[in-house]
Formats: structure tokens, sequence, C-alpha cells
């Protein structure tokens, strides 16, 4: 089945970028300069509103899982850390293809700018429902120093002052100075180094739908491929 946006594709009307092209430029110099970047409307209306409503379809049928903290064999819930409930993109959606696709470009810039290696991108998305949260942390796991730049990119239309979940960004490596309180406005769009700069996302008073995704080097020792996730 196609969805409208293919459809319009197929008739050759172009799609407006997912992501604005000024972003990827001023992203490169703010990761070099201060470790992190933040863009508000950088991310297309149009298609964080297909997957907002594609979040939204996802946590009304309960198919989304209860997030965890580590991964594999230590995978373990902690709702005294993080109370969000996640599904992985695997591009099954049109919605989901131009997000990961616009990915694509930010890794191909980062890799081009900055000579990171960059070799995989993998990306959630997050509900987390009235009350929840997610403690202070790093995005790296113990043992697995793979996860070099984060993404964050936002989907909720008319976000009130008070409605809480902001994410809170440290400053890389001195998790006492707070650099950034991000509203997670529709189409906000956030980068950071993955293992230096502490974040959390404070209790949110609505629902609240982000998409989470980290650009990866490939940790494979011994001609094995590190899984995606
Ligand atoms: C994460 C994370 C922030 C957000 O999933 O690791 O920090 O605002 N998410 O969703
Ligand atoms: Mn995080």
């Amino acid at each position: 089945m196609t969805s409208p946006a293919e459809e319009l594709t197929t008739l050759n009307i172009p799609l407006p970028p997912a992501l604005a092209p000024e972003a990827l430029p001023r992203l490169i110099d703010a990761l070099v300069e201060q470790g992190w970047y933040l863009g508000d409307g950088v991310l297309d209306a149009e298609l964080c509103a297909e997957l907002h409503a594609e979040l939204a379809a996802l946590a009304e049928h309960d198919a989304l899982e209860a997030a965890g903290i580590g991964r594999g064999k230590s995978l373990q819930l902690r709702r005294d850390i993080r109370g969000d409930a996640i599904h992985w993109l695997d591009r099954e959606s049109h919605a989901q293809r131009r997000y990961l696709n616009a990915m694509g470009e930010v890794q191909q810039a980062l890799n081009q700018a900055l000579f990171l290696g960059l070799f995989e991108y993998e990306a959630h998305f997050a509900h987390y429902p009235p009350g929840a949260f997610y403690r202070r942390h790093l995005d790296s796991f113990r043992g697995r120093a793979n996860r070099v730049i984060s993404t964050v990119g936002y989907l909720n239309p008319d976000w009130p002052a008070d409605g809480g979940g902001e994410m809170v960004l440290y400053a890389p490596d001195d998790p006492g100075r707070e650099v950034a309180r991000v509203r997670p406005a529709v189409g906000t769009f956030a980068c950071f180094l993955a293992e230096r700069v502490p974040h959390e996302v404070l209790p949110t008073r609505l629902p609240r739908a982000s998409i989470a995704g980290w650009f990866r080097r490939n940790a494979s020792l011994g001609g094995l491929v590190d899984p995606a996730h």
C-alpha cells in the first residue's frame, strides 16, 4: 500500500526536505564548539505529524515496549530511572524512511566534516505517559563505547509552557552545569556527544512523543558485526 506522501512523490511533486538545509552546517559547528546542538523548527512539520500519528497508534494498541536500562543480558526495567515506552524504527512506513534518510544525511555530513567514522544509526520512538521522566544519564553502555552522537527529534504539537517534559543538557564532563533546557515541541531537534553530555528528561505533565537515536561506530571484534540493538 502506498501512503499519500509516496503517491505525491510518484507524481513528481517533490517533498520538502525532512531537515531544514541550514541546520546541517550549524549542527556541525555547534558540536565542534560546545559538544551539543539545538535547533527549533528543524524537522519538517508534516513529517513530524505523520510520525506523531504513528506513535500515537502504537501507544493506543499497546504495541510499545517498556524501555529498559542497559542492553542485552543486563537489560533491566527501572521505572524509578526511566518511564518511557519505545518502538524501534525499522523503515516500515514512509515517514520512518524519510526520518531515517534525513539522519543518513546527518551521518554523511558528520563523517565528511569531522572524520567520525560513523557506521550505523539506530533510533526508537519514545512515548512518555504523564508523570514519566528519565533521570540524568549518558547515552553509552559499560563495555560498549560505540554510541558516538545522540539525536533527539520532538513531535509534540502545541506544547504548553507548563507541559513539563523538558530535556535538560549539562556541560560535557560537568554534570553540575546546565547548558540547555529543551521543550519537546514539534520540529525541535537536538544532537550531542553521547558519552560526554549528561542529560535528563524532567517529569512530563502531558503525553510526550520523541525519537531518540544514536550514530554508532562499529564495535565489531574478531570479524563479528555488532548487532544493531
Ligand atoms: C534517551 C533520551 C531524551 C528525550 O532516550 O536516551 O535521553 O528527550 N531521550 O526523549
Ligand atoms: Mn539519553
